[in-house]
């Protein structure tokens, strides 16, 4: 069976309701979500505080596609367990969390969830050279993590062209997090990114009372990024 690197839009419930995530979840995947990407954040490895594992085991009950759950944590290893419990699909550990990824990333993999390395805006693509039979999916952060809505760091993109160069063949995604819009989108498909991660640009405009809007956002980015192909 081979790989499939089509384009795969995981809209980020940080731009989310917060008081309607269930409803939220619904309707982007109702209006054409391929992914459901959470944003685990502790306060700690970023400046910013979301949820954990027993939220995230709510949001599971709503996801009918693939969960997508970016922890921004440190230390990731106590959590591993919970997160996988909780019904995540892929559960995604920074490099930068601490000094024993290699460990991390194979304990991700024992869980039997799909295992994903993120590097951050001042990690190099080489940071992934002795990892990538440990991973199913390179996150590369395009903004530095911690809040939506922010601006596309360019230079991230021949990082993305890096990866893409390193990973040839092998089973691997990359998906793109930070700014990603109909502007950003094409540039980081046609370096080679498979699965855009995008917040403000699906959400913004859009409620679970009006989610054609989101379906609207979604289809636009998708042209755009697909049109780069
Ligand atoms: C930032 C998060 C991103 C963010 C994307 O730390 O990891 O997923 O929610 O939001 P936008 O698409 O608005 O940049
Ligand atoms: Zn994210």
């Amino acid at each position: 069976m081979t790989f499939d690197r089509r384009i795969k839009i995981a809209p980020s419930i940080l731009s989310a309701d917060f008081a309607n995530f269930g409803a939220e979840i619904r309707a982007i995947e109702d209006q054409g979500a391929d992914w459901v990407h959470i944003d685990v954040m502790d306060g700690h490895f970023v400046p910013n505080l979301t949820f954990g594992a027993p939220a995230v085991a709510a949001f599971r009950k709503h996801v009918k596609t693939v969960m997508d759950v970016h922890l921004m944590i440190a230390p990731v290893d106590p959590y591993i367990e919970a997160f996988a419990a909780a019904g995540a699909d892929y559960i995604t550990a920074h490099f930068e969390s601490g000094p024993h990824i290699h460990r991390t990333l194979q304990a991700i993999r024992a869980t039997g969830k799909k295992a994903g390395l993120s590097l951050n805006p001042g990690t190099p693509a080489s940071a992934a050279e002795n990892l990538l039979d440990l991973t199913d999916l390179i996150l590369v952060m395009t903004v530095n993590p911690g809040f939506g809505g922010q601006k596309f760091i360019e230079n991230q993109v021949d990082k993305i062209r890096t990866l893409r160069k390193m990973i040839g063949d092998r089973p691997i995604h990359i998906e793109v997090d930070g700014g990603v819009t109909v502007d950003t989108a094409p540039k980081v498909v046609a370096a080679g990114a498979d699965v855009l991660v995008a917040g403000s640009a699906v959400f913004s405009g859009g409620s679970v009372e009006t989610p054609e809007v989101y379906g609207h956002n979604m289809r636009k980015l998708r042209a755009a990024a697909e049109a780069a192909l």
